[in-house]
């Protein structure tokens, strides 16, 4: 794929992430349907809007991230938004031969020695993972793909405590958008994030006045404990 002008269209544009992605300048035409324009729990209805728009590529954000937890509490509505939703998605685009690029997490990898480098084994630790792994496996299965497997937050950081024992490689949205743009004419599955530390030592750089806490051994909350990533496949692209 040339890097020429696009269409692109993006789901979910009116989420945290998509917010950004509407602020970024580009060449590029995008468009952002609402979910009542296309809702991606209705294949006649994707199929009738991307007819009609007929793009290049289709950013994939739409489905269900927060909170956390109800990806364990209501286990039909992740199901259906993030792993049925991406699997409508991903037939649209292959029968309408339309690029997709999906955004899936670092959460799919095991979160246990970090540095995951795209080829490591994947095993995620709560559902949320697990449901976006179910999408990834979808769009696997259409060779017109880029999977981006992202470690992002807001800025400003959102909390006022961040864990100095949990590890990660969060990049701010706004800089994950600039490297989207870059990279939509790659095909596969390529890490996104930034320097791998603990959130704590992450969120201080912006917000000097954030608590240090810990996250207890024996902690009910679901979250991987290092799920840095290793960048070198990104670094050669950029
Ligand atoms: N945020 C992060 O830090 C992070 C990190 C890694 C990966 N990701 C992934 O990035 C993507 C975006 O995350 P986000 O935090 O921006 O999500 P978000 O704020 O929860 O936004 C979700 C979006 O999906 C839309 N949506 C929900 N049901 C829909 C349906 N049936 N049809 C069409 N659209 C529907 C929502 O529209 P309405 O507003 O109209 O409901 C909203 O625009 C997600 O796939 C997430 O898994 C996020």
């Amino acid at each position: 794929m040339k890097k020429s002008k696009k269409k692109i269209v993006i789901t979910g544009g009116s989420g945290r992430f998509g917010s950004q992605i509407k602020n970024f300048k580009t060449k590029h035409s995008t468009y952002f349907p609402s979910k009542k324009k296309l809702d991606i729990l209705n294949l006649r209805n994707i199929k009738n809007y991307l007819k009609k728009i007929k793009p290049d590529i289709l950013i994939h954000l739409a489905g269900l991230s927060r909170p956390m937890n109800v990806h364990e509490k209501n286990i039909n509505k992740s199901i259906d938004l993030n792993i049925i939703g991406t699997a409508n998605i991903t037939k649209v685009c292959s029968e309408q031969k339309i690029k997709l690029v999906y955004i899936s997490t670092n959460y799919v990898y095991p979160g246990t020695k970090g540095n995951y480098k795209e080829t490591d084994p994947l095993k995620p630790v709560n559902n949320y993972a697990w449901s976006k792994l179910g999408g990834e496996a979808s769009v696997q299965l259409y060779k017109n793909s880029l999977i981006m497997r992202v470690s992002m937050t807001e800025k400003p950081f959102v909390h006022s405590k961040a864990f100095a024992n949990v590890k990660t490689s969060f990049m701010y949205h706004q800089d994950v958008v600039k490297i989207l743009f870059k990279l939509l004419h790659k095909k596969g599955v390529i890490n996104i994030g930034g320097k791998s530390q603990n959130i704590y030592e992450f969120a201080k750089k912006e917000n000097k006045k954030v608590k240090k806490i810990y996250m207890r051994k024996n902690s009910q909350t679901k979250m991987p404990r290092d799920s840095s990533l290793n960048l070198t496949k990104l670094k050669k692209y950029l």
